[in-house]
């Protein structure tokens, strides 16, 4: 087990929240104070753009920019040049669909299931509409899962693009993702991985994986907000072209032609995100320097033990008791999760209600909104314990209408 309380000494949050209950890890982590810390650097000490100053401090910033870069490439294992910083998850995979609507065709198909997160999947849906080419949705099975078998009924020779969840932001099932992207390859098919739930609980080995692009955000896993990832293989990268045109991602520029910089840099038009990517490399060593062999044990057994609890709570309808990482989907039976989620609030437990940018899942449960509760490294029993007794409080309170 971890030592949540010295784990929790290296949050501030919880100095000016001793009674935080916090389980909305899902939509987005805390932060430790050596991520606060780095950021802080930057602007207190550097402050300078990068790649463009001639002096210290800009060659400094962009050392640290770069070395972030390098710490992130290690993380996935991968290579430096495959690593494009964007603003988060949904710009990378926006990034991948922008560019494939320039190589997909009419009779193209791309594979992708109902349980993507919206960004995951309209911007095929976008995508399908400009070029043609037609969406195909994984039949799931009974409990919602994308099996390997069910991806095999829907590819097919026309298969182009699959773009496919690693782990789901609401049922938080794990997809079968090596073997289908094994499958897809013998198709010619490139498989774009959202791995934004993926990222904060399990090693991620994109050259074992034989990944063609993956995305995750750092704000997920300890980072800053508005910093993400998009590994992308460099051949395929390189054959891109770019969506955004501006400054530093431009080779030579005449008057009427130009030509770009090889990846990741002309993906990254403009001033990128540099706080925020040093942010996100120091999360990562915070990670790392865990381990997810331990984060892992830690939110399987919360979540188990809350799981549990809560399925022992009568009125009370859990959506994914099969889930493999620390989500727990539910509702209060005939009570609308908005109007539960007022309970919780006023305990100060945060979880989220709503579709959770999945309508498409949230509609196959046939539900109109879920609440749901994340676990990560700094819960422990005693927010599990507050989070069901929240639980049957909103339970009795709204058995009484
Ligand atoms: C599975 C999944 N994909 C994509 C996203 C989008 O991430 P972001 O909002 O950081 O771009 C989320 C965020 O909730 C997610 O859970």
């Amino acid at each position: 087990m971890l030592d949540v309380k010295k784990i929790r000494q290296q949050f501030p949050i919880y100095d000016f929240n001793p009674d935080l209950v916090y389980l909305d890890t899902g939509a987005s982590s805390l932060k430790p104070k050596v991520v606060i810390d780095v950021v802080d650097h930057y602007y207190s000490k550097l402050g300078v753009n990068v790649h463009r100053g001639v002096y210290g401090l800009s060659y400094e910033a962009t050392d640290l920019y770069e070395a972030a870069r390098t710490t992130v490439a290690r993380f996935l294992n991968a290579k430096f040049e495959e690593i494009v910083f964007t603003r988060g998850t949904t710009a990378s995979l926006n990034l991948v669909a922008s560019s494939y609507q320039n190589i997909l065709q009419a009779g193209d198909e791309i594979i992708t299931s109902e349980l993507e997160h919206h960004s995951s999947v309209l911007p095929w849906l976008q995508v399908s509409k400009k070029t043609g080419a037609k969406l195909v949705y994984v039949p799931l099975n009974e409990e919602g899962r994308i099996t390997v078998e069910a991806f095999q009924s829907v590819l097919t020779d026309q298969t182009k693009v699959v773009a496919l969840t690693y782990v789901s932001n609401v049922m938080g099932y794990i997809t079968p993702i090596k073997e289908i992207i094994d499958l897809a390859h013998q198709k010619g098919a490139v498989v774009v991985v959202d791995a934004a739930q993926a990222a904060p609980h399990m090693k991620i080995d994109v050259t074992a994986l034989n990944a063609d692009f993956l995305a995750f955000s750092g704000h997920k896993i300890l980072g800053p907000t508005g910093i993400g990832v998009l590994y992308g293989k460099k051949h395929l990268l390189n054959k891109m072209e770019p969506v955004e045109f501006g400054g530093d991602m431009v080779d030579q520029v005449e008057l009427y032609d130009a030509t770009w910089k090889d990846a990741p840099y002309r993906f990254e038009a403009g001033t990128p995100i540099i706080s925020g990517a040093i942010g996100l490399g120091k999360a990562i060593e915070f990670i790392e320097s865990i381990g997810f062999d331990d984060i892992h044990a830690h939110v399987h057994a919360l979540h188990q033990y809350t799981l549990e609890k809560l399925k022992a709570i009568p009125g009370i309808t859990v959506f994914n008791p099969t889930s493999e990482t620390g989500i727990i989907t539910f509702n209060v039976d005939f009570v609308h999760p908005h109007d539960a989620a007022s309970i919780f609030d006023q305990n100060k437990v945060c979880l989220r209600a709503g579709h959770h940018c999945a309508q498409l899942i949230t509609k196959w449960l046939k539900q109109l909104a879920t609440l749901r509760a994340t676990f990560y490294i700094y819960n422990d029993y005693a927010d599990a314990d507050r989070f069901i007794e929240s639980v049957k409080e909103a339970v009795r309170f709204f058995q009484a209408f």
